[in-house]
């Protein structure tokens, strides 16, 4: 692939990454864990050892909560993934330094509540989060374009799990820290799309190729976490994140941001790519499909 080509394309567009990075920083209000967490309730685990009974959320919140905080946890991985791209002095090892900085946040303030609330056994979740940092994340991209892809895609999924998460916990405190790291996960979603949007309009036929790539082959980034299949099955089916929701709220809503259907003079192999990204919404839902079907799941 033309890997000088997008690192080309980058620099193009630095200026307006610059711009990206200011307005994120302008519109992001700082928010402090400590000030979410109800600590006066907290006991000790000396004194008082966890019990499955002291939990206060259904088990389908709570896989869905540590579920939510293993997948931040592995930002070690994520910001090697995406720094080794750049050099660390540019505006996107900036961007990076600063997002990783904010990430790290949700893991503090999630974390911090699951022990103080007993709403998760306090050794599985070490052990958990050793195994799954342990194991690492790593993606399948090497085009610095795919990076921007993917993160689109991510933030906007991290975003609707997070949130979907806290509205179905019954729990105010989840709520509004689910709330809040959802916000945090929409300002990355707006900084990484206006990435993409700025080279598409530089030049489309580039771009098309690693968001086909990305799009067609997304997986969320908790994959590594032990047993994540089994707990990814059990927040599908109560519709925290699943094929559909990934299909309704996430991809398609980039495609339509990015306007890939209405995109015009492209070569004749991005114009083939342009289609196949286009059908990748409806490939998903016959996912969906087969999965509600299996689970015995009826829509509304
Ligand atoms: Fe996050
Ligand atoms: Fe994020």
């Amino acid at each position: 692939m033309a890997f000088e080509e997008s690192y080309e394309l980058l620099e193009t567009v630095s200026p307006t990454v610059e711009k990206l990075m200011a307005d994120h920083l302008d519109r992001r209000t700082d928010w402090y864990a400590h000030e979410f967490v109800p600590w006066e309730k907290g006991r000790s685990y000396i004194d008082e050892p966890w019990d499955p009974s002291h939990a206060s959320v259904s088990p389908e919140v709570q896989t869905s909560l540590v579920l939510n905080l293993l997948t931040e946890d592995n930002l070690p991985s994520y910001h090697h993934e995406i720094a080794a791209h750049f050099e660390p002095d540019s505006v996107y090892g900036r961007w990076t330094n600063r997002w990783s900085a904010e990430e790290a946040q949700h893991s503090i303030a999630l974390r911090s509540h699951l022990l103080v609330s007993r709403n998760c056994d306090p050794r599985a979740l070490e052990e958990d989060r050793m195994a799954t940092m342990a194991a690492g994340f790593s993606t399948p991209y090497s085009n610095p374009i795919e990076v921007f892809a993917y993160t689109s895609a991510q933030e906007l999924a991290t975003r609707v799990s997070h949130r979907n998460a806290g509205k179905i916990s019954d729990d105010e405190t989840a709520f509004e820290i689910m709330r809040r790291i959802a916000i945090d996960e929409n300002h990355h979603f707006v900084f990484y799309k206006g990435v993409v949007a700025a080279m598409l309009r530089e030049n489309p036929s580039l771009v098309l190729k690693p968001i086909f790539n990305v799009l067609s082959s997304f997986e969320m980034p908790g994959i590594g976490i032990p047993g994540f299949v089994r707990r990814a099955v059990d927040i599908a089916k109560v519709g925290i994140y699943n094929f559909r929701i990934h299909s309704d709220r996430v991809v398609q809503p980039v495609l339509k941001d990015w306007g890939i259907e209405k995109i015009t003079g492209l070569t004749n192999e991005a114009a083939e790519l342009q289609e196949k990204i286009m059908e990748i919404p409806s490939r998903l839902i016959r996912k969906a499909e087969i999965f509600e079907r299996r689970m015995g799941i009826t829509l509304a």
